[in-house]
């Protein structure tokens, strides 16, 4: 029967019969499924079976051995991603290999990928917004183990240093965000080659391949029972706006609340001050076109800066009687970062910045404006610790409490990965789901 699957050697042909995105990832999480298995006369029942054995099997089979798959390769800055058959190197110690059955697109990605981050570094693998399953774990892992169904994050937790014994830190001393280094921090070495050439990580995650590797401390576990075709948001983007709003700016009841930027971690911070109780959520955006879609995540009142010949965060004064109460920036960009800070109010205002600023980015504003009492904050992951928290953010999307489905405008097949950067440079994506199993 396992002859049958197809090539056990990348496991793209394991799910050859299904007919929905939705369905590939039920399959991943051995689960039941409706589906026309022709090939499995015995039913449902036995297709369950084969599937559990024949995935089991996959991994045991695979484990401790090199495996190649597809992985979408950034050769150079702004040219298209290149789909290539990649080596993966088995996980060393505290390492994990995941089989990435969803990914999605976030910002950082593209930034990178323009070069405006720190140092520009290529051939690299992108992609850090996930969901997969384990397929082996090296020396020493005892958390985790084949068949886990895992978000990695871009941001780890090792749980020992004093961030992560601190309430108040996500910023893991040894696995903190690292947007310049590209192997694994054990060995300084890639896990990703093409003929024996290596092919550089990103954010110690790289989700745009088929077969990754990660530190231990970077993956949450999380309930095999949430579909990681829409939980694998939850692996940036949501949970960094989410988190900023109740984390970090944490506005109270009946407040004003001002989002700069509203793709999808503008949109999840809008939730957070909706949920928070915020009454008025204002969504400034130089996109007029996000306005509309923005209804759905609570922003009540819209301003595009491009309307107004004054400084935003004047016309939000007027707006409020002084100035908002929370404002949080989701754009990157270094003039609104500044707007947001001097648009709250004095003597309470809360800023908070989310937004991945390019690299010669200087932000400057006259220090009265924070003597007179404005707070100016910033936040990677919405201060989410990734393995501790992200589990408990998984459960408010399974109880109903957190909708994600709103985030996903659109959904392409890993081969046509290129789509989704062009549907988020022309600002009309908010999450693209990709999906690593082509449809067939
Ligand atoms: N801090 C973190 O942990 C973290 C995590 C994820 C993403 N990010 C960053 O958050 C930002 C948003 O990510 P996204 O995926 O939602 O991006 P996105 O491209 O989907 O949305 C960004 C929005 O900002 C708007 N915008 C750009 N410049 C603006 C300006 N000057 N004024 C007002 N609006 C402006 C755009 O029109 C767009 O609608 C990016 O900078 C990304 O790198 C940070
Ligand atoms: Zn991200
Ligand atoms: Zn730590």
């Amino acid at each position: 029967m396992e002859e049958s699957a197809g090539n056990l050697g990348t496991g793209c042909k394991l799910i050859l019969s299904c007919n929905s995105w939705t369905k590939h990832s039920e399959v991943a999480g051995l689960v039941v499924i409706k589906s026309n298995y022709k090939h499995f006369p015995g039913g449902e029942g036995s297709l369950k079976s084969f599937k559990m054995s024949s995935i089991a099997s996959k991994f045991i089979r695979t484990a401790g051995k090199v495996i190649r798959c597809r992985a979408a390769v950034a050769w150079e800055a702004r040219k298209p991603l290149s789909i290539e058959e990649v080596e993966v190197a088995p996980p060393k110690a505290l390492e994990v290999r995941l089989k990435i059955l969803h990914t999605s697109l976030c910002h950082t990605d593209v930034h990178f990928w323009e070069a405006k981050g720190q140092n520009p570094l290529f051939p690299r693998i992108f992609g850090h917004e996930a969901g997969g399953i384990v397929e082996s774990v090296g020396e020493g892992v005892t958390d985790l183990k084949p068949g886990d169904h895992v978000l990695p994050v871009f941001t780890g937790e090792c749980m020992e240093c004093p961030h992560c014994k601190s309430e108040e830190s996500n910023m893991c001393d040894l696995l903190r965000i690292n947007t310049d280094r590209g192997v694994m921090i054990g060995d300084g070495n890639s896990r990703f080659s093409i003929n024996n050439k290596p092919i550089y990580h990103f954010l110690g995650t790289s989700t745009f391949s088929e077969y990754t590797v990660c530190h231990v401390g970077t993956v949450a576990k999380i309930n095999p029972s949430a579909p990681l075709d829409k939980v694998c948001l939850l692996s940036c983007g949501i949970s960094t706006g989410l988190g900023a709003t109740l984390n970090v700016a944490k506005p109270t009841k009946g407040s004003t609340v001002a989002i700069f930027g509203l793709g999808s971690v503008g949109l999840a911070a809008a939730e957070g001050a909706r949920i928070a109780g915020a009454s008025r959520i204002i969504g400034i955006d130089v996109n007029s076109n996000r306005f509309n879609q923005a209804k759905k995540f609570g922003v009540n009142e819209f301003v595009n800066p491009k309307d107004y010949d004054k400084p935003i965060q004047e016309v939000l004064a007027d707006m409020t009687n002084g100035g908002v109460d929370r404002s949080i920036e989701c754009t990157g960009n270094i003039d609104a970062m500044i707007s947001a800070f001097e648009c709250v109010h004095d003597g309470w205002g809360v800023a908070v910045l989310a937004g991945v600023p390019n690299k010669d980015a200087v932000f400057k504003t006259h220090p009265m404006n924070l003597l007179k009492e404005r707070t100016l904050k910033g936040t990677f992951f919405g201060n989410y610790k990734p393995r501790t928290d992200i589990p408990s953010v998984v459960e408010k999307y399974m109880n109903k409490e957190l909708e994600l489905e709103k985030f996903i405008t659109h959904e392409v097949p890993f081969s046509e990965i290129n789509k989704a950067f062009d549907y988020m440079l022309k600002g009309e994506s908010l999450r693209c789901i990709i999906h690593m199993e082509e449809e067939t």
